[in-house]
């Protein structure tokens, strides 16, 4: 969609007549956001809800069909929308369903490809959740087929979309704390993942995260977004993953751990480190870009650039010298080893809008102008294959070569 500004700086003078710019542009834009844009979502749980809350807010989006294999869901949907959605147990007849735009996939992750595949084949435009694939081979499917038609893909890797996360990487990939060599991601929370399950029959559909017939555990629900800024920041995906992980708090039956330590390695010695717990928060989610000349830190709010101080200046040259009971000496300084505790540099963006409003708003518009998605197929398959592939590597317990994105 056109911004206020570029419409009214490409006015011609004679289309300007009696009314004013500023009446001609209200005009305009209003017509352009009422382009209806029709939804159909399969799988309205958890996340496929809060995304249908994000669109809805978006002027000329309604919802016009749903698929679940769980019919409480759909009361649940209604309630969302304020009316009553179209449903279907099975999604194929949601697909055969004219009157649909565009598709919000939200299901488990075993069912991307098969939802998100079918979707893009019946014509419609695609917001697909993240992690975009359960394997190499149907990730490779998606993107075929995207690549194959003219309809839009958008991944949910929402943080793409984040102010103050676009801002600083971009002034990281302009040198501001030099070049970056590590990407620490921290993801620690303290839960246990669980969900009440009003009848045993029903465990594996509700609880389908700690199963992985259906999910590729943390590495996939929460790393995928990290290892996508990690792509972000060194401009590629990585080329090997090696990764680890054990049941350390949930000691309940679950099949995927519940803490996951992952190194992926990119060009010229470059990594990511990732660990996630699920047993303490202390940490939170947060990320660390480390670099030749400073650091970055990202959370969900706010982003802080701290600068190196030249410490090997700052060495004595030999002699011992004892700091604060500390003895230190030629390579060894207790107020260089010490973590940094001075002032950052924080980055004034406020944050106004939940990153992933700011990206369902973006999908509609791509959906209404034709242009590529910010996250698109090729940045949901360099996760998607980081991901899959440190998750076989922590089954194996050994590094394993990342197939390239192309
Ligand atoms: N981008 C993000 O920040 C973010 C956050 C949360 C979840 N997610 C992703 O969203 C997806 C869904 O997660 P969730 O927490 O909403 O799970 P959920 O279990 O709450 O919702 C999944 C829904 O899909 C339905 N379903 C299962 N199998 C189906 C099938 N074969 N056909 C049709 N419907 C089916 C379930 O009944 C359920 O209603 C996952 O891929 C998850 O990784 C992304």
């Amino acid at each position: 969609m056109m911004s206020r500004r570029s419409f009214v700086q490409g006015i011609s003078a004679a289309a300007l007549g009696a009314k004013t710019v500023a009446a001609i542009a209200e005009e305009e834009l209003s017509k352009e956001s009422a382009t209806p844009v029709r939804l159909g979502i399969i799988g309205p749980g958890s996340r496929g809800k809060e995304l249908l809350r994000s669109f809805l807010r978006v002027p000329g989006v309604t919802v016009v069909g749903a698929a679940d294999v769980y019919a409480p869901r759909f009361a649940e949907l209604n309630s969302v929308c304020g009316y009553n959605v179209p449903s279907y147990s099975d999604y194929r007849s949601l697909l055969d369903q004219k009157d649909i735009d565009a598709f919000v996939v939200a299901t488990p992750l075993s069912f991307h490809s098969q939802h998100v595949v079918a979707a893009l084949k019946s014509g419609r435009h695609v917001y697909g959740e993240k992690t975009m694939a359960f394997t190499v081979d149907e990730a490779q499917e998606i993107v075929r087929t995207v690549d194959a038609g003219k309809q839009i893909y958008q991944v949910g890797h929402q943080y793409r979309y984040a102010p103050w996360i676009r801002k600083t990487i971009e002034r990281v990939h302009q040198g501001e704390i030099g070049d970056v060599t590590h990407v620490y991601g921290y993801w620690h929370r303290n839960s246990d993942w669980r969900r009440p399950v009003p009848d045993p029959s029903l465990e594996r559909l509700i609880n389908w995260r700690l199963y992985n017939e259906y999910s590729l555990g943390l590495l996939s629900e929460l790393g995928s977004h990290h290892i996508d800024i990690a792509n972000w920041v060194f401009g590629e995906t990585p080329q090997a993953a090696l990764a680890t992980g054990s049941v350390a708090a949930y000691h309940d039956g679950r099949e995927n751990d519940d803490n996951v330590q992952a190194i992926l390695s990119y060009s010229k010695g470059r990594r990511f480190v990732f660990s996630s717990m699920t047993n303490n928060a202390m940490m939170g989610d947060q990320l660390w870009l480390y670099g030749t000349k400073g650091s970055l830190n990202l959370t969900l709010q706010d982003a802080e650039f701290y600068y190196e101080p030249t410490r090997a200046a700052q060495l004595p040259a030999n002699a011992l010298v004892t700091e604060k009971g500390i003895t230190t000496g030629a390579s060894y300084r207790a107020g260089g080893e010490m973590p940094y505790r001075g002032q950052g540099k924080k980055l004034n963006i406020p944050v106004v809008e939940d990153p992933t409003a700011t990206a369902c708003k973006a999908f509609i518009e791509c959906v209404r102008t034709g242009q590529r998605p910010v996250a698109d197929v090729r940045a949901g398959l360099g996760a998607a294959l980081a991901v899959v592939t440190a998750n076989q590597s922590l089954k194996e317990r050994r590094e394993l070569e990342v197939l390239r994105a192309t």
